[in-house]
């Protein structure tokens, strides 16, 4: 399904990224690699780059080729390092380029944002929602954190409805649509990586645990790869602005809870 084809991989140096670039490989992409990090092993191009910040984006997106098929945005922080980088990163960021990376995509190509079940909110926040993604550009995030009373625990679920409800926006937006680029999302509920214990932190144990009670185990990098590699094809040819939920049957419980059915 993705046999010769140039997929760009933000977040490759560890967690879903690293397995999500493996498994392209093996399935016969060129991948080409994005982070901040180094990756620990160099079987991939790679280039070492910061996406929370407009320099940062434009210097990879000189070094990229004019032509890629799909673009993962899977790079994230867990918002422990605060609400302005983690939504630097979360969204503007990954936003940003995005948009930079669209006219090199080809028709046909796609746009998969690794979202998050801690994005389940966006509906009920829907108005802070639609504000925060109608600003456009690399914003000054920190100006926009005070403007709008955001608080710094706030900052990862932000920066996930933001993600998915600007997903369903993009797929609509001449930009992407005009040029035939599908943008969809996939969300996870708790995976096994570094990131996990970075939750556990910022959410506390009992949160997380509940979550992977509520589905049997936690993911693994390995079951979320296969899932933004599916969007990355043409399998997925019909699927437009959709949230692909990887979680186990988290998303269901939680709706069953929520809905009350
Ligand atoms: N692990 C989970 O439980 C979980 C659950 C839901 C969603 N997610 C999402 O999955 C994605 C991947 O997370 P993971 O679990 O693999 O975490 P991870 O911490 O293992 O990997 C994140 C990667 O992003 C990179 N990165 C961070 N800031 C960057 C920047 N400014 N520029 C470029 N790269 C940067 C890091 O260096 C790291 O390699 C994230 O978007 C995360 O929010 C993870």
């Amino acid at each position: 399904m993705l046999f010769g084809k140039t997929i760009l991989i933000t977040g490759v140096a560890s967690g879903i990224g690293a397995r999500t670039a493996d498994l392209a490989g093996q399935m016969g992409a060129d991948v080409i690699g994005i982070d901040i990090r180094e990756p620990p092993h160099g079987q991939i191009s790679f280039i070492k780059g910061d996406i929370s910040t407009a320099a940062g984006i434009e210097a990879i997106v000189r070094q990229l080729p004019k032509r890629i098929d799909a673009l993962a945005n899977v790079a994230g922080l867990s918002g422990n390092t605060g609400i302005t980088k983690t939504l630097a990163v979360n969204f503007y960021g990954l936003r940003a380029l995005s948009e930079a990376v669209a006219p090199r995509l080809r028709e046909g190509g796609a746009v998969v944002n690794v979202a998050s079940i801690a994005g389940y909110g966006w509906r009920a926040n829907l108005e802070r929602a639609k504000t925060l993604t109608a600003v456009e550009g690399f914003p000054d995030i920190e100006s926009l954190v005070a403007k709008h009373g955001l608080k710094n625990e706030e900052g990862y679920p932000l920066s996930k409805e933001l993600l998915l409800l600007w997903t369903m926006q993009a797929a609509h937006l001449p930009l992407f649509k005009n040029a035939g680029i599908r943008v969809n999302a996939v969300s996870p509920g708790p995976v096994e990586t570094p990131i996990l214990t970075q939750f556990r932190a910022v959410l506390g144990d009992e949160r997380v645990d509940s979550d992977i009670a509520r589905v049997g185990r936690a993911g693994t990098s390995a079951d979320i790869a296969p899932a933004v590699l599916f969007l990355c094809s043409d399998g997925a040819r019909w699927i437009n602005g959709a949230n692909l939920a990887a979680d186990g049957g988290l998303e269901a419980s939680i709706n069953a809870e929520v809905l009350g059915f």
